[in-house]
This record gives structure tokens, C-alpha cells and sequence, in this order.
């Protein structure tokens, strides 16, 4: 489907049930790959971005099974690990797609792999900075080159034995982080990544799960090399990022009341439960849980919203959901203020300017700064044709934008929802 029509909308109301979370869903391939043994996952999100992460580790060599469930068995991610020195050299380019966390931090991996390795992907991923990752792991000795010269992907690595380096990384990025952190499981000594703010901390919860030795003093991540590490059974919970847009919709669309069920609250991720409070959202936690991540249901309902200033510290916590965040700011009354969120201007696409395009066609008041937007909020909307550019956080943020604009909406290339959520369309669907 390449265009999706979607009108004002009456309340929603219902359950849903939210697919597995991609950053936890890419990382337990990859660790389930590494580790020695069979590692299950359940409730792995089947988007085109974690499929990518799995095509790329079996053209390294490793089998892995994606099962249907049926009554008596839940969908799973079987991953016949061979261990950390199981990997072995791909006749193919390795292709990740639209996917930035497939390609930075397996780049970690390859870069101590005793073969060389190919990486691409499609037009977005060709235009993203690679050099945050190159950078560092050129430190630990790796050879990495961007075949274009422009510090972008394709990029080939020559896998070499790598020396530990503490990084002081300029940016909050989990997908570097990670990347070095790979890369010190087969380095000479303790690898330590030390961040201004941190960022999503699921490979050191996962990385400890799988057995490794890391852990975190303030806002440095340290890891100890060469562990063994065990298959194991992973049930990822649903993805906060998806949730975003049944929180957003629940919260602007009068007359909702929304159950989200069994979604990640870990405390990195968790930004947006805390900006909608402070925008006035009605949003209650239920069934609090813990299996290797934190996870809950959210039940919202509809709220009057105000406008407020999000800044500092709480930006990478809400990185991915700052679209849906702008459009709950189209809705919130005053003006809402975006600081400190240089980085949505190299995400799939950039944030910043195809927001403020689109938030502008349908009336409202936005306008783009060097490190965010300043939103003046609280006037109708108007149905608009929505360019999402191929971004799947763009065009699920405008799909709830469209149900409260007046008249009908059209998002164009609204198919890239297949990259973190297939069912997106039809999950909302199903609410009103
Ligand atoms: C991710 C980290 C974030 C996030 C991305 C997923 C991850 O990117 O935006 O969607 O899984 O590690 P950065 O590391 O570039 O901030």
C-alpha cells in the first residue's frame, strides 16, 4: 500500500496488544548468535528491520529458525549460536535494509571477525553518519572503510584483533555504545564507553543476561572480554516506540479510553510516560512486571494537554517518539518548546524539517530550530497529504494526527510502518 486515507475519528476504545520491542528484539539475535547454544526468543518483532538483522547473521553462518505459533505455542525465534569465534565470512553483502542499529553495531562485531565483510543498505541508511562508529572502533584498531568515502555506508571491514579503548563518545547513542561495547567482547582488556547523557541501556542488560561481565558506574559502560556466553529465552516486551501512538491517540482523540498491553518501561526508554504526565495526560501504569526488562500495561484516556519545554536530560529517553510528541503538542494547548534533539536531523529522515512540512500543511503553528521545534498548539487541524518520506515513525505519527484533523488525510509511501510495526494500520483500526 502505497498511500493510506485516513478520517476524523470519534474516541478510541479497546486493548491492544503492542509488538516486540525492535532495539531488544535486533540485540537478542545478535547475542543469541554469539553465545554457544540455542537461544529462543518469543514475541520478537517480525519488522523489516529485526528480519534484516536476522538475514545478515545467517549469511555469517548461523541457523536460525523464525516458527509460526498455534494454539499450544507462541511464535519463535529459534538462533543455533556457535559461540563468539562462530561467525564465518559471507559470500553476499550483508544488506540491513532501512535498519541503523543492524548496521552500527554489527559493525562492531565484524571489526574483530578474522574475514572481510561488505555492509550496505538502502537509500536512507546510504545518507546516515557511519563515522560515529568508525571512529571509535578505528581507535580499538579496527578497518573500517566507507566504500563511497563519505563516511557513509557501503562500508567494508577487514576484521582485526582489537585493543580495549575507553571512548568519551559526544553523543547519547546506545547503537555506538553498543557498537564499541561488541567490539571489546574481543578486545585485549576492559572497554569502557562514557556518554554526556545515557542512552538505551539493553545490551548491557542483555550482554549480562547472555553472561557477560558489564556494568555501568554513572554514565559509563564497562565490559570485561572474551566471556562465554550461553544461549538463552528471551521474551521481548511490547515496544514503548509503538506504544507512543496509542498513548498520543488515547490522549487527544476525545472521548478515548485505551488499554496498552505489556509494554517496556525501562527507565532509559521511558521518556514519553513522563511528557505526557507533565502535559496533563491521564496515563496510569497496571500489572507492573519484570523479565529482563521492565514492562507493564498503559491505560489512557483522554486529557486536555498544555504545552511544556522538553530539554536536557530526558532526550534520548523519548528520541524516536519526538514526532508523536510534536503532534501531541499540535493538540495541547500554549506553546510547546523541543531543546537539545540535534540528533532527529539523522534519523530515517530528518525529523526536524519533514515535521515541521508536515505539521504546517495541516495549520499548525511549527517551526524548526537547530535542535528541535517550537510547536504552538491548540488550533484545529486541517486533513492534509502527508509526504512521510519513507519514514515509518512519520507516517505512524501523522496517521494519529489525521484523527483529529478536519476532513481526510492522505500519507504517501505509508507502507515503511513494515519497518518497526506491520500491523500498525490495523491495530488503530481496530480502536474506533
Ligand atoms: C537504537 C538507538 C537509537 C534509536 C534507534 C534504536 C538502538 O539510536 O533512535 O531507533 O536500538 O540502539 P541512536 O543510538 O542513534 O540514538
Amino acid at each position: 500500500m502505497r498511500f493510506h486515507q485516513i478520517d476524523k475519528a470519534a474516541g478510541l476504545r479497546g486493548e491492544v496488544a503492542i509488538p516486540g520491542d525492535k532495539s531488544i528484539s535486533h540485540r537478542a539475535v545478535m547475542f543469541g548468535s554469539l553465545a554457544l547454544g540455542t537461544t529462543e526468543i518469543t514475541n520478537f518483532l517480525q519488522g523489516a528491520d529485526c528480519l534484516s538483522t536476522i538475514s545478515c547473521f545467517q549469511k555469517l553462518g548461523i541457523t536460525i529458525d523464525n516458527l509460526t505459533g498455534n494454539e499450544n505455542e507462541p511464535e519463535r525465534i529459534i538462533i543455533h549460536g556457535k559461540g563468539l569465534n562462530g561467525l564465518s565470512v559471507s559470500s553476499d553483502v550483508l544488506d540491513v535494509g532501512n535498519s541503523g542499529t543492524t548496521i552500527r553495531l554489527i559493525s562492531g562485531i565484524l571489526a574483530a571477525q578474522p574475514f572481510e565483510s561488505v555492509l550496505t543498505g538502502d537509500a536512507s541508511i546510504q545518507k546516515r553518519p557511519m563515522k560515529r562508529i568508525m571512529e571509535p572502533l578505528s581507535e580499538m584498531g579496527a578497518d573500517v572503510k566507507s566504500l563511497s568515502g563519505n563516511d557513509c555506508a557501503p562500508l567494508r571491514i577487514m576484521g582485526q584483533p582489537l585493543h580495549s579503548i575507553h571512548y568519551h563518545s559526544k553523543v547519547a547513542s546506545a547503537q555506538v555504545k553498543s557498537a564499541i561495547l561488541l567490539a571489546g567482547l574481543y578486545s585485549d582488556g576492559i572497554t569502557k564507553v562514557t556518554e554526556p547523557i545515557i542512552s538505551r541501556n539493553h545490551s548491557e542488560l542483555m550482554l549480562r543476561t547472555f553472561g557477560a561481565k558489564v556494568w555501568t558506574e554513572g554514565t559509563t559502560a564497562i565490559l570485561e572480554p572474551h566471556p562465554s556466553l550461553e544461549g538463552q529465552k528471551i521474551n521481548v516486551p511490547g515496544d514503548i516506540s509503538s506504544a507512543a501512538y496509542f498513548i498520543a491517540a488515547g490522549l487527544i482523540v476525545p472521548g478515548s479510553d485505551i488499554l496498552i498491553k505489556n509494554v517496556g518501561i525501562n527507565p532509559t526508554r521511558d521518556g514519553i510516560l513522563k511528557v505526557a504526565k507533565a502535559m496533563g495526560g491521564k496515563i496510569t501504569l497496571l500489572n507492573e512486571d519484570y523479565e529482563g526488562e521492565p514492562r507493564a500495561d498503559i491505560h489512557v484516556a483522554y486529557s486536555e494537554l498544555h504545552g511544556i519545554t522538553i530539554e536536557g536530560d530526558i532526550i534520548p529517553t523519548l528520541i524516536d517518539e519526538l514526532p508523536i510528541i510534536a503532534v501531541m503538542a499540535a493538540a495541547a494547548s500554549g506553546t510547546t518548546l523541543i531543546k537539545d534533539a540535534a540528533e532527529l536531523k539523522v534519523k530515517e529522515s530528518n525529523r526536524i524539517d519533514v515535521m515541521v512540512e508536515n505539521l504546517s500543511a495541516m495549520g499548525c503553528s511549527i517551526e524548526g530550530t537547530e535542535d528541535g521545534m517550537r510547536i504552538e498548539g491548540g488550533n484545529p487541524l486541517n486533513g492534509s497529504v502527508i509526504d512521510s518520506y519513507d519514514d515509518h515513525r512519520i507516517a505512524m505519527s501523522f496517521a494519529i494526527a489525521a484523527l483529529i484533523a478536519h476532513g481526510e488525510s492522505e500519507i504517501k509511501n505509508s507502507d515503511c510502518v513494515s519497518i518497526s510495526y506491520p500491523s500498525f494500520y490495523s491495530d488503530l483500526q481496530k480502536l474506533y
